[in-house]
């Protein structure tokens, strides 16, 4: 299925001057380009009225489903601009099929991966001059999906509208890539047993505030999410993904749970750790099995990764009063060499074997 999407051009867009300024030094997602996506659904038309207009504030009935019921849900990837100028996203499809699932989860308008990519396509081509092109830097896209019907009460709306807005971003966690100081939190969980842990929307995140910012007045930069059950198997950062490098050749990363949010960066970096002959294992991994394998020397790197930081080392975990591992420990060799390639792959210095870039111009 595919739309023709209107275009409305920004009157008053960005002048070059004030863009170049902000592609000089671009911070993470406080900028936004001059023009939005979007799309709207209802249960007689279907997906319609695609178009491409100028980014601005979303009118919405007070008693929107979304404000009061939370049916929010999100995607995040980027599009990196090469040496030669050409524009790719990278697995663009992988965030159509997630925000699928989410949508299902949650009760929402099933969008078909074409509309999406479409949307996706039709959004950056407009603003392919807000690409910036520095080491690691890329336009950040960011599709969503809110419920619009008016009406106060449980039960799914009816009414949706789809949107991709788009930042120009710099490093995730500002500056130099640095080990990052992880919180190990005991007392909050962001997902629950048959929660929407595995899907993305608000909610989650939401409730990840609080622990933030308590491990933040802690000195730390995220939280680490035990399992919701037992409290004693690392799941997943608050918004990126944790891979452990056992004798510098296992790479292990907890399994799925059903609470874990199944990241895209994950996937890619489990199948270039397979074709680089690392053993790579999906496995509960408790707390007491990484304070061992730190204790003992055998856990060599550890690593969070995400579409905004892509991969990002972590230095030490802190439980309680206990540090585990070193705030300093500088970032490894597969750590290196796995964002090298993926980040090779995705601003397009690496040959990209897989398919996984959608050029868009
Ligand atoms: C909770 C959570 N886990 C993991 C990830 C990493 O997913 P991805 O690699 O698709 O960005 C994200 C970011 O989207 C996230 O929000």
């Amino acid at each position: 299925m595919s739309l023709t999407f209107e275009r409305t051009l920004n009157p008053a867009p960005a002048t070059a001057e004030e863009r170049a300024a902000i592609l000089a030094k671009p911070a993470f997602g406080s900028v936004f380009t001059d023009h939005m996506a979007v799309i709207d659904y209802s249960e007689e038309k279907g997906w319609h009225s695609a178009r491409i207009v100028p980014y601005g504030p979303i009118q919405l009935d007070p008693s929107a489903c979304v404000l009061h019921y939370g049916q929010e849900i999100f995607e995040g990837l980027k599009a990196y601009k090469n040496a030669n100028g050409e524009v790719g996203v990278f697995r663009p499809e992988a965030n159509a099929e997630r925000l699928r699932k989410s949508a299902d989860r949650l009760m929402m308008a099933d969008l078909p991966e074409e509309l999406f990519i479409q949307a996706v396509k039709e959004l950056v081509e407009v603003e392919s001059e807000w690409i910036p092109t520095g080491d690691g830097e890329s336009l950040y896209l960011r599709p969503f999906m809110i419920a619009t019907e008016a009406f106060l009460g449980i039960r799914p709306a009816k009414t949706f509208s789809f949107y991709v807005i788009a930042s120009p971003a710099g490093n995730y966690f500002g500056g130099e890539l640095r080990p990052v100081k992880i919180w190990v939190e005991r007392a909050y969980a962001r997902a629950g047993r048959g929660g929407t842990g595995s899907a993305k929307c608000g909610g989650n995140y939401a409730a990840s505030l609080k622990p933030q910012v308590l491990a933040a007045e802690k000195g730390c930069d995220q939280v680490l999410y035990l399992d919701p059950l037992n409290d004693n198997a690392i799941e997943e950062l608050g918004g990126m993904n944790v891979f452990l490098v056992v004798d510098g050749n296992t790479l292990v990363t907890p399994a799925l749970s059903g609470s874990i949010l199944e990241g895209i960066t994950r996937s890619s970096i489990l199948t270039l750790a397979r074709e680089r002959g690392l053993t790579v294992e999906e496995r509960k991994v408790t707390i007491d099995e990484y304070r061992e394998l730190a204790a003992s020397g055998r856990l060599s790197e550890v690593f969070a990764c995400g579409t905004a930081a892509v991969i990002t080392p972590i230095g030490a975990l802190y439980d309680g009063d206990e540090v585990i591992g070193s705030p300093d420990a500088p970032a490894g060799e597969v750590t290196l060499a796995l964002r090298e390639q993926l980040l090779g792959i995705q601003t397009g210095a690496v040959e990209d074997t897989h398919g996984w870039v959608t050029r868009i111009k």
